[in-house]
């Protein structure tokens, strides 16, 4: 059961609600081989639906990484619901890792191309809006892959069809 705390509608200040894009990177995840060893990285968390599915998978060692308060607030009803072990860091993506490396990364970033580049610094909107061509934050996690994965490791991360995949693919490759 992942829970979403209620928040100002009005000033658009709330936490995202797991969806269908949630869903389909619990299926990929679901799809791993995880273990008590494997250490998991969920970052983007919201909710921290991810980190749970990762708990749930046997992950040994789960972190949360999002930019919201509200979020890193809402991460802890989920992890004593579902009992899991989830460590929780409010930050800018990966600036709040301090060398860390994962066997598995799922993220579920922002992704959805808006007409100007300035990414929201606040609201729900900043859970969705990427900035033109959607990328806003997708390049910042593909460049720093090579930082946080552990040799071996997997990237799961999740981007519309509006966002250039050949690009994340090229990034991809280009980083190993
Ligand atoms: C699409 S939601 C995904 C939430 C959750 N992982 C899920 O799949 O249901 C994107 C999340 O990214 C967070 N976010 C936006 N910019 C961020 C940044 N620069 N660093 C870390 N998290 C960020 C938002 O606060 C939001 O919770």
């Amino acid at each position: 059961m992942i829970v979403s705390l209620p928040g100002d509608a009005a000033a658009q200040r709330a936490v995202y609600r797991p969806q269908d894009d949630t869903s389909l990177l619990i299926e990929a995840l679901k799809r791993q081989r995880v273990t008590g060893s494997t250490r998991a990285l969920d970052l983007c968390a919201g909710t921290g639906a991810l980190s749970i599915a990762a708990a749930k998978a046997g992950a040994g060692r789960i972190l949360a990484v999002d930019i919201s308060r509200r979020s890193i607030v809402n991460v802890r009803p989920n992890r004593i619901l579902n009992k899991a072990s989830i460590e929780a860091r409010r930050g800018d993506l990966t600036e709040v890792l301090t060398g860390e490396k994962f066997d598995l990364v799922v993220s579920n970033p922002p992704y959805v191309p808006s007409e100007i580049d300035e990414l929201p610094a606040s609201g729900l909107e900043r859970a969705w809006n990427a900035g033109t061509g959607g990328r806003g934050l997708l390049d910042r996690i593909i460049a720093a892959a090579p930082d946080f994965l552990a040799p071996g490791g997997s990237l799961l991360l999740l981007q519309s069809a509006m966002c250039h995949i050949g690009k994340t693919e090229a990034m991809l490759e280009e980083r190993g």
